[in-house]
């Protein structure tokens, strides 16, 4: 309240007509960077998204936080990189939230933009896929809500669309397979049963019993957990909430996109009638499988169901810009549209039907290094007096600048931000990109940008480091492995996702240097034997890193194998019987 009193009487005593801005945020699942037309794309139609476009900035160069869900949700709402809160997986294949009921999320001691905007006298909502956990202690404690990270309204989903929600029967452990897969191991352990009573029978001797016992455990617990996960996520997983109820579940696709959009509709109508400025973050479902699209999208596009979700996103963009425009409220918000990481290379349907994004550059989701899985299509509107969109800002930028760009554009000083709720240091990786944005159009392209160095993780492992040598504006990036992708490939489809760690990654002995300037689909890697001065660049970009590094603890990360099992007692349920399904 004070901070309106504040505001109301600068505003008035200086006589400035300065309007704190709206702000939108449009956020994809797993878009590709090709799959709009404002990166060239001449067939998929994203004619709202490319008039978003014109009117605002593209940028070129904007980077993921991660490469999965969870991590690049969370970093981009508290402009800080995950690692620095325990969303960094450290050695397990689980790098996301894959249930409801497990006690991971947000921390709360961590402080969102939605937050500050809040406390700062704005109306904030969310729509759509939250990600963010929800449970800790109870089925009801609620700790990891977005009721607790500076939201006032929320119309969404929990955790994420994955297959199991559709009712066609697929399954996200083993795409298209998962029958086959389960018979296998349902042989398997008819097999071991019948092992055993043989042993009973005296018919084995213990010693060679004992050793096959042993070795069926782990088969044994993949049964457990693929049968249970399959047949369970549906009920367990796939919910839909308005603000601290459950509404439905499992819940429907079938109009999903519509009911999203017209929750944001009659959010916008709310906010156009008050005097308070908002902000709503509208999480799309799309375009992560299972894929799904209302009659009016279907059969619609040359790129089959895909290239259907692609079109029923763009449309969405289209009615929200739409109806910011018959508020009156299109000159006074910024909109920014991007996607939380990159297409999902291995995402192909059991017919064969390609249903992941297309990435312009090398690689895809799941991987933390490579350009495609963390370069994102982007566009910042940022209407103002003399203001001119329709450009490309090559800079880098990461998704973590919308934080305190936006603060910046809302007149919060950084002493609103500067500690988080615990009261500790909140140093943000984020930057205010206002100056990029205001003089580093084409006119002007020597605005350096605001990161000279930039740090791609993949879980806890740092993957990548970017620099930006000053002098030359030359983007390097060193690379320290690549995943351990399927022989011929360069994905991980035999697993659904590649890894971060261990048996699933490949450490180069001497990391690999590339230049994006010449290079970006980043194939032509130097070596110490290929690029006289490696070893300057290579010192200059680990002291970069060693910089930053030491100057924070790393606490441990909330992925344990055991934190990534399903407990019952945190499972959110329905108000009615039977509990799972209302
Ligand atoms: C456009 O996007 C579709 C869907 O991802 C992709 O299959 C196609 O190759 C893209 N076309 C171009 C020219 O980039
Ligand atoms: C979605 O479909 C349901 C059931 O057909 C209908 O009651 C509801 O009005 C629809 N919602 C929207 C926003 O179209
Ligand atoms: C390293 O060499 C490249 C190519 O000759 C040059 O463009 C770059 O500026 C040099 N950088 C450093 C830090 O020596
Ligand atoms: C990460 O895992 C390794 C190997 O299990 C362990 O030694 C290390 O302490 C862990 N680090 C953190 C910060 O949890």
């Amino acid at each position: 309240m004070s901070q309106l009193l504040t505001w109301f009487l600068l505003t008035t005593v200086t006589g400035l007509q300065m309007p704190r801005p709206n702000i939108v945020i449009l956020m994809a699942d797993d878009l590709g960077s090709g799959d709009v037309g404002f990166n060239g794309n001449s067939t998929i139609g994203t004619t709202n998204i490319d008039q978003l476009a014109e009117d605002g900035v593209i940028l070129d160069q904007h980077l993921a936080p991660a490469s999965v869900c969870t991590p690049s949700r969370a970093a981009f709402l508290t402009g800080r990189l995950p690692i620095r809160y325990g969303i960094a997986a450290n050695g397990t294949r689980v790098r996301v939230n894959i249930w409801n009921a497990t006690p991971n999320g947000l921390p709360r001691s961590e402080l969102t933009f939605a937050k500050v905007l809040q406390k700062e006298g704005y109306k904030t909502a969310l729509v759509g896929k939250w990600h963010l956990g929800m449970n800790h202690n109870n089925n009801h404690d609620q700790n990891y809500h977005p009721f607790n990270h500076g939201f006032d309204s929320w119309f969404g989903i929990p955790l994420t669309n994955i297959r199991n929600c559709a009712d066609d029967g697929g399954s996200v452990l083993v795409p298209g397979g998962q029958y086959v897969l389960d018979g296998l191991r349902l042989v398997s352990a008819a097999l071991f049963l019948v092992l055993l009573l043989l042993n009973a029978l005296q018919v084995l001797p213990w010693s060679l019993t004992k050793i096959i016992i042993i070795g069926s455990i782990p088969n044994i617990g993949g049964v457990l957990f693929q049968v249970g996960f399959h047949y369970t996520m549906r009920f367990s997983s796939c919910q839909l909430w308005k603000n601290r109820e459950v509404i439905e579940a499992p819940y429907s696709l079938d109009n999903m996109t519509q009911r999203l959009i017209s929750e944001a509709e009659t959010f916008l109508d709310s906010a156009a009638t008050s005097d308070a400025p908002f902000l709503l973050m509208l999480n799309f479902l799309h375009v992560h499988t299972p894929l799904f699209s209302s009659p009016a999208f279907r059969g619609k596009s040359v790129h089959g169901r895909y290239g259907d979700n692609v079109l029923e996103l763009d449309w969405a963009v289209g009615v929200v810009r739409e109806k910011l425009a018959a508020l009156g409220l299109a000159q006074n918000t910024i909109v920014y549209f991007s996607t939380d990481q990159a297409g999902h290379n291995e995402e192909i349907s059991a017919s064969g039907e390609r249903h992941g994004g297309y990435n312009i550059y090398r690689g895809g989701k799941g991987m933390g290094g490579f350009e495609g899985g963390i370069r994102v299509p982007a566009v910042i509107s940022f209407p103002r007096e003399n203001w001119e969109g329709g450009w490309r800002l090559k800079q880098a930028t990461s998704m973590m600048d919308i934080f305190p760009t936006i603060l910046s554009q809302a007149g919060v000083s950084t002493e609103q931000f500067s500690t988080n709720t615990n009261g500790e240091a909140n140093e943000l990786d984020g930057r205010d990109i206002t100056a990029l944005l205001n003089e580093g159009s084409k006119e002007n392209p020597s605005v350096p940008s605001p990161h000279e160095f930039m740090f791609h993780y993949c879980g806890d492992n740092l993957n990548a480091i970017r620099w930006t040598e000053p002098q030359t504006g030359r983007v390097w990036k060193l690379h320290y492995f690549q995943p351990s992708w399927d022989e011929g490939t360069e994905g991980c489809a035999s697993i659904l996702i590649c890894g971060c760690y261990g048996p699933f990654i490949e450490i180069y002995d001497e990391p690999l240097l590339y230049s994006l300037n010449e290079d970006v689909m980043e194939r032509h890697a130097y070596d110490s034997s290929s690029l006289a001065n490696y070893t300057t660049v290579v010192s200059i970009m680990e002291e970069g890193f060693n910089n930053w590094r030491s100057s924070f603890t790393k606490p441990p990360s909330i992925y344990t194998s055991f934190n990534a099992l399903p407990r019952p007692w945190l499972q959110p349920l329905c108000d009615t019987f039977p509990y799972l399904t209302c």
